[in-house]
This record gives structure tokens, C-alpha cells and sequence, in this order.
């Protein structure tokens, strides 16, 4: 079977970037994305592209291109649905905030809702994608709604992880290490569904990197990837630690230990927390799931990676306020950066979050400066904490525009986003213009420390 129109539902960080990729690599296939929020799809479809909802490298171009051709935006989930061959379901899965598993468990209840849809809707066979990260054996759910809810159509599941990176996407996804497929291996029908995904992927990926393993396996696997790279960074995180004691270098030491091709280089730069919608939830997931099966040993270990996270966010905030002569109350503090990382104006996570909240509660005056983020969207990360009420959030932080502007008049700075532009400020500037001692707190290794403290500034990096 030839796939001809897909429709994909959620037009998000995940759906959005991969859908627009698809089109663009398979002409004569039809994509449309679909979603409920209609702010977000009209910001799909504004006439400027550079208006798209999410911001990543090289995205615009690729929505340009493939745009009104053959990659559609829309509210009218229930047409895409009925036009599609190939559904993939690209909904939020957040850590539930309520009931049994609360703050641990994934809530599926935007899946459900997606699979019972499908279901009332389609009058012919169609081959159903998971693209969201889901707990091992939601395809078995899924199945169990659409088989009983549906209009007695054939339906195939496939497990279909994105390994896409926020702020690489659009590379990632023209060229990825691997593309994940797990399917029905042992039936027909289910054999088909992989290969007519397969095909949809081989227009541009070699067959050496497409993947294909049974259902589970592939849900697991999603999981266990953001599991290993998270506890990467809480590793490093943990060794910086020691460092700062010691006489050693975590950069010195990430590197020795990365020429081990046992190990290797990548994802070991120790940080003041790893961020994003997923490491954090993925292993709370992981770790809900193993203690539901009563693996508590299983459940311990994984749960320490995000222990080991919250430390290091804590206790770079604490190290400001200590610093500081063990007050930081009535002071103002300039964070650069609120984006989990670089190039994205994704928030969701972010270690800036956490530490603003920590700095708040000491009393501080916090400045904001991310060169992609919004003041409303940062607001919002703080309302939602719950901490403190709405009026004294905003009464407390101020968001500028300038780096420059954000670091005046402030007693200390602190990097809490490796954005490129941070490297090049004009430091000496900024030195003159701030309170004396000037205190420069580097949560992400991104600046010289040498020249930094040659221009007159109290220099503090995670691990050294
Ligand atoms: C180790 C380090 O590899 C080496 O660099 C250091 O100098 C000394 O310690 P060694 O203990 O000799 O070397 O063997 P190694 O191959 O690392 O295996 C250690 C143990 O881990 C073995 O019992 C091995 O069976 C086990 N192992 C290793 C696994 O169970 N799974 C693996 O994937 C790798
Ligand atoms: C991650 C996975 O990389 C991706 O495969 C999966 O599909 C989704 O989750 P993402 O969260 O977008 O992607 O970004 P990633 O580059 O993995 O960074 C996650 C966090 O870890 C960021 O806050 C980043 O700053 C931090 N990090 C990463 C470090 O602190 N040190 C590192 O060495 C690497
Ligand atoms: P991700 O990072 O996983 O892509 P996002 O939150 O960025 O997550 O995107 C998920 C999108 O899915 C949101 O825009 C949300 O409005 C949309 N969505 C959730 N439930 C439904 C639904 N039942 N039908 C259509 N869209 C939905």
C-alpha cells in the first residue's frame, strides 16, 4: 500500500517540524496537520513564515516550500481524519497533575481522546502512527478503543519515537541516526503498515537507518534514549560538583573521559540542569512504570537522575545567594537566557525557571533577558510554579530586550542559556555598568573565564 495523505494531530514542538520535513521529502503526498488550538494553527499558516509558532533553524524555509503544495494547517480535525490513510498522533503526554500516579505518570487523556475521534470518524482502514512519547503498551490501549469504539475499519498501530532535538530539528530530521518503527511483525496487515511507513521515510533516509521492531520494543526504546541521555548530563552534573572542590575540571575531565570510545564525547557538558518536555517526564515515566511492575530497585536507580537534577538547579542558586555575602534580598540579578537551550524558545522545564523561582523567594529582583522568549511566556512559567501570586511575579521580574539593558545597575549575572550571542557581548561594558563587586555566574561554561576575570569580574563556573 502507497500512502497518500496523511494527517497529523497536534501541531506541535513534535508535529509541526516533523510534519513540514515529511512534505517537503515526499511531494506527492498530501500533510495536513491538524490541531485544536486555533491561535497555533493560524501562526502555521500567517503569510510570514517567520511568524510560524516555533522557532527552530532552517524551519521557516522548509514551511515555505512545502506550504499550501502539499503540507496543510487546519482546525478541521475531523476532515483530516476522514481524508487520511496514515494518522499520526502528535499530542501533548505531560506528567499527570492529579489523582493516582500524580506527578509521575504520563496523562494519556489527550491520546484517548485522539483515539476515540479517530475512531467515530473513520469510515475506511487506516494505519494509526504513535509520534508522542508514550508509556510502554499504549499502542495496546489504543487499539482496544479503536477496535471497540470504531465503524468495524481495520486499524494498525505503529510505534513511531521522534528523536528529534529542539533547536536542531530540521537537521535532525533530514538526517537522522535511526528512524524507529514498531509495529505487528507477525501479521500481514501489520507487515504492510511498516512498510508503507518505511516507504514514506525512504524518500530521503537509507534503508540501513530504518529500524523496525515489534510494538513494544519501540516504546521502550523512545524512553530508555532520553533515560540514558539525561543520566549522562546529571553524571557530568554530579562530577562538577567534585570538581569545585577538588582541584580538577569538569571540561578537563568530560574530555578525558570522552576519548573512551566506550563512552564517547558527546552530551557530557556539565550545566546548571537539563530542561525540555521530555528527559524529566520521560523518567518519571519510566520510573512509574517499574514501580507499577514493583521493580523498585529499577525505580530507585532512574529516579536518582532527576534527584541529581533538581541538586544542581538548587545549588547553583544557592551558590548566587552565598556569594552575594549570603543575601540577595532587594538585589537585582540579570538572567541571560530562559530557554531550556539554545536556539529554541522553548521553555518547558528550564533550568532559568527554577532558579528565578529559588532567587525569588530570597527576595531578589530578577531581569530577564532570551533573545527568542517572550515576556508573557515567562510570566506564565512562574505563574505556573504556584509559588506566589500573579501580581508579585510581575512586580518582581522584569523582562528587557537587550542583554545590556537586563545586566545595568545588576549586582550579579548569571548564563542560564548557552545562546551564541552571550559569547560576544561587549563584556567590558557591561562590567562598567554594573554594581561593584561585579559577579558573573556561568550555569553553561560558555564564557572565558580568564578574560572575564582580567576585565575585572567575580567569575564563577559550574565545575571549576
Ligand atoms: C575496566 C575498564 O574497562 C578499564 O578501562 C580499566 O582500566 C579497568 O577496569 P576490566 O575490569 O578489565 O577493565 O574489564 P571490562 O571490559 O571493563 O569489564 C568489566 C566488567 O563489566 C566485566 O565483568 C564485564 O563482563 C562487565 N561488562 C562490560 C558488562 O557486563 N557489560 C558490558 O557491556 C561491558
Ligand atoms: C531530547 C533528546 O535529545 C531527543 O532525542 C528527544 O527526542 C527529546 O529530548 P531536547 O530535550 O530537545 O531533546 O534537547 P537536548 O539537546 O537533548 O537537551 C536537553 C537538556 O539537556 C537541555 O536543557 C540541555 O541544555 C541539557 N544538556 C544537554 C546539558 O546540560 N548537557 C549536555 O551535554 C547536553
Ligand atoms: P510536543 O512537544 O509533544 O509536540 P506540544 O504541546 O508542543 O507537544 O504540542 C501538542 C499539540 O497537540 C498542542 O498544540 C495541542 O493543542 C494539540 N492537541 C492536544 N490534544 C488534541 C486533540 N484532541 N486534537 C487536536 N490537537 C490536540
Amino acid at each position: 500500500m502507497k500512502v497518500k495523505n496523511i494527517c497529523c494531530i497536534g501541531a506541535g514542538y513534535v508535529g509541526g517540524p516533523t510534519m513540514a520535513i515529511i512534505a517537503q521529502k515526499s511531494p506527492e503526498i498530501t500533510v495536513t496537520v491538524v490541531d485544536i488550538n486555533e491561535k497555533r494553527i493560524a501562526a502555521w499558516n500567517d503569510p510570514d513564515v517567520e511568524q510560524i509558532p516555533i522557532y527552530e533553524p532552517g524551519l521557516s524555509e522548509v514551511v515555505a516550500e512545502a506550504r499550501g503544495r502539499n503540507l496543510f494547517f487546519s482546525t478541521d480535525v475531523d476532515a483530516a481524519i476522514d481524508a487520511a490513510d496514515m494518522i499520526f498522533i502528535s499530542v501533548n503526554t505531560p506528567t499527570k497533575t492529579y489523582g493516582m500516579g500524580k506527578g509521575m505518570a504520563a496523562d494519556l487523556k489527550y491520546i484517548e481522546l485522539c483515539a476515540r475521534q479517530i475512531a467515530r470518524v473513520a469510515k475506511n482502514d487506516k494505519i494509526i502512527v504513535e509520534k508522542s512519547t508514550l508509556p510502554v503498551r499504549t499502542a495496546e490501549a489504543l487499539k482496544r478503543i479503536l477496535d471497540n469504539t470504531g465503524n468495524g475499519v481495520n486499524f494498525q498501530i505503529l510505534s513511531n519515537p521522534e528523536f528529534l532535538a529542539e533547536g536542531t530539528a530540521v537537521t535532525d530530521l533530514h538526517k537522522p541516526d535511526r528512524v524507529l518503527i514498531g509495529g505487528d511483525l507477525d501479521s500481514e496487515k501489520g507487515r504492510e503498515a511498516i512498510q508503507a511507513l518505511v516507504d514514506v521515510y525512504a524518500h530521503w533516509v537509507t534503508p540501513d537507518n530504518i529500524l523496525t521492531t515489534n510494538v513494544w520494543s519501540s516504546e521502550l526504546s523512545k524512553l530508555t534514549a532520553n533515560a540514558f541521555l539525561a543520566q549522562r548530563v546529571s553524571s557530568i552534573n554530579a562530577m562538577s560538583e567534585l570538581c569545585e572542590v577538588t582541584e580538577a575540571d569538569v571540561q578537563e575531565v568530560a574530555k578525558a573521559i570522552g576519548m573512551d570510545s566506550r563512552i564517547g564525547p558527546k552530551f557530557l557538558k556539565a550545566s546548571v540542569g537539563f530542561g525540555g518536555s521530555c528527559f524529566q517526564k520521560d523518567i518519571l515515566n519510566l520510573v512509574y512504570i517499574a514501580k507499577s511492575f514493583g521493580l523498585n530497585e529499577v525505580a530507585d536507580y532512574w529516579e536518582q537522575v532527576i534527584l541529581m537534577n533538581d541538586h544542581q538547579k538548587r545549588r547553583f542558586a544557592a551558590k548566587i545567594v552565598k556569594t552575594l555575602f549570603n543575601t540577595v534580598s532587594g538585589k537585582k540579578i540579570a538572567l541571560l537566557g530562559w530557554a531550556f537551550k539554545k536556539d529554541t524558545n522553548d521553555t518547558r522545564e528550564s533550568a532559568a525557571i527554577y532558579v528565578a523561582d529559588y532567587l525569588l523567594n530570597e527576595q531578589a529582583e530578577i531581569v530577564v533577558y532570551d533573545p527568542k522568549v517572550t515576556q508573557e511566556q515567562i510570566l506564565a512559567d512562574l505563574d505556573y510554579l504556584g509559588t506566589r501570586s500573579e501580581e508579585e511575579n510581575r512586580k518582581l521580574i522584569t523582562v528587557v530586550n537587550t542583554a545590556e539593558a537586563a545586566c545595568a545597575e545588576a549586582h550579579a549575572v548569571a548564563v542560564m542559556t548557552e545562546w551564541d550571542e552571550f559569547k560576544t557581548l561587549d563584556w567590558e561594558a557591561i562590567y562598567t555598568h554594573m554594581l561593584k563587586p561585579a559577579f558573573l555566574f556561568d550555569g553553561r561554561r560558555l564564557l572565558d573565564k580568564e578574560a572575564l576575570t582580567d576585565l575585572g569580574f567575580e567569575f564563577y563556573a559550574i565545575g571549576s
